[in-house]
């Protein structure tokens, strides 16, 4: 078969097709937010004092905030507002037959190369000029020939692909013998699936319901990195609902848009989104269909969330295994049946990065540079900052600390009186805050404050005693809207 080449300008033609279709990314460069993140404590490497471990992060005091507010939100939208979902927390450490079962132990596992000279690993499919490989192509032995690859440090020589479990295995018991061999789960979906029948029986639940989990995972992953979006201990935040067979398909569709309109609804913008569905090849052992929500990051386009169609693979799976009755009987049909699995599969660590890159703002005012995070207020590390113009008065620091002791009754609120004003409000912008409460002399003669809004800088004086109404009317005001899902 003879293949037709584009000519030049139809080549710059797509070339430019493609770049127009490109956002771009919110932030150019990651750079930008690891430095803000360390600087104003929301990540930092952990272990930092012997020189870190690669590939994982500790969330200082802000970032502990904005991902319990990530995982809050979510929880909100999937379990709190729904009456067909239900939540789980179930052990990270699971019977090591489970991922047997589930195909984990045979098939979750990422090609490796490895260089033979200075010996580095590399996933293949991340090496420079694999961009098209295919999932055979993954399984090829001789692909590293074919495409003429090479160690992108040296130059190097590299190895045939080898498949590398991402697993990682401990011991359970004094004794390290196999024989107690655990595995630390590598998706909290397993522990969803052992559970089906302790849920619909407790519960009383009728098809479809789901159960939500949020929760810690681990992967061995070869070649991590980007900041947070690749970690080998990091969150999860998935749900799956249990579904008639002849019903999967419809729903697997009708989650899509909720997933997305999750995202859109804390700020993500619309444009730095996109779906992309799997090829029939790269498929995951366990999906009939997957489709990826897809976020536009600094470094590309790259998956913020999975929403997979898993058939009866895990529940049949479990039940031919454990030879526990798995199945579901339908008293409209009159019949019983392995339910089906619509998965959503998202994680709080790679959605709090996009929320944050999405946030970030630089704007010249008054010839400096405002940096900004305009954070939905719901996500915000602190809701609101009260601060003292004048620190060396006693009565307008004490009068702010009236403030800030009501106001944490129901909010995050904190006080500084570490810098001039502008200083303060600049700190506060930089980390989100969405107001700003100073405290005047005049507020001693007149009993009023002056509330700043993060986004607009605009000033608004309200009586003292207004001041916790008007912060929780604000919040529950930007939590409306439509339910997210
Ligand atoms: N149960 C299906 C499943 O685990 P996945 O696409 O492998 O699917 C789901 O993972 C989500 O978990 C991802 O979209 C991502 O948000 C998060 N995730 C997966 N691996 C991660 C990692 N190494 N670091 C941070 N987040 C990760």
């Amino acid at each position: 078969m003879t293949e037709t080449l584009p000519t030049a300008p139809e080549a710059a033609a797509d070339a430019a097709a493609v770049a127009a279709s490109d956002p771009g990314p919110a932030v150019e460069s990651l750079d930008t937010i690891v430095s803000l993140a360390k600087r104003r404590g929301f990540v930092f490497p952990s272990s930092e004092i012997y020189g870190g471990i690669n590939a994982v992060w500790d969330y200082g005091p802000l970032g502990v905030e904005l991902k319990n507010n990530v995982k809050r939100a979510w929880w909100r939208a999937m379990v709190q507002e729904r009456d067909d979902i239900v939540g789980l927390d179930a052990g990270i450490l699971m019977h090591p037959q489970v991922w047997v079962t589930s195909g984990h132990v045979e098939s979750f596992s990422d090609p490796m190369v490895e260089c033979a000279t200075d010996k580095r690993r590399f996933r293949l499919d991340e090496l420079p000029g694999t961009e098209d490989l295919t999932e055979s192509d993954k399984r090829d032995p001789g692909i590293v020939e074919r495409l003429g690859l090479k160690c992108p440090i040296d130059g190097g020589p590299l190895s045939a692909p080898r498949h590398f479990n991402l697993m990682f295995r401990t011991h359970m018991g004094p004794v390290e013998d196999d024989g107690a061999v655990v595995y630390l789960r590598p998706e909290t979906a397993q522990g969803s699936y052992v559970n089906f029948k302790n849920v619909a029986q407790s519960m009383r639940r009728k098809l479809p319901f789901g159960i939500a989990q949020v929760g810690k995972s681990f992967r061995n992953e070869i070649s991590p990195g980007s900041f947070v979006f690749r970690m080998r201990e990091f969150e999860q935040m998935e749900m799956q609902y249990f579904v008639r067979p002849a019903e999967a398909s419809r729903i697997f569709e009708e989650w899509l848009p909720r997933r997305w309109r999750w995202y859109t609804r804390y700020g993500v913008a619309e444009r730095r989104l996109r779906f992309r569905e799997h090829a029939p090849d790269e498929l995951a052992h366990y999906a009939k269909k997957a489709v990826d929500v897809e976020y536009r990051f600094p470094f590309g386009w790259k998956e913020l969330e999975g929403i997979h169609n898993r058939g009866d693979w895990d529940l049949g799976r479990h039940q031919a295994a454990s030879g526990e009755n798995l199945e579901y009987f339908d008293p409209q049909a009159n019949e019983s049946f392995v339910p089906w699995v619509v998965e959503t599969a998202g994680g709080p660590d790679r959605a709090a990065f996009t929320f944050l890159i999405d946030a970030y703002r630089e704007e010249e005012v008054r010839g400096e540079k405002r940096v900004s995070l305009a954070l939905h207020p719901e996500l915000a590390p602190y809701k609101v900052a009260v601060l003292p113009l004048l620190k060396k008065r006693p009565e307008i620091v004490q009068l702010c600390q009236r403030l800030v002791t009501d106001l944490r009754r129901d909010v995050m609120a904190v006080y500084d009186d570490t810098a001039s004003i502008g200083k303060l409000y600049r700190r506060q912008d930089e980390i989100g805050t969405p107001w700003c409460v100073t405290v005047d002399v005049e507020s001693l003669e007149d009993a009023a404050v002056t509330v700043r809004d993060r986004d607009t800088m605009m000033q608004e004086r309200i009586s003292v005693e207004q001041v916790h109404r008007f912060i929780t009317d604000r919040l529950a005001a930007a939590r409306q809207g439509e339910p997210a899902a």
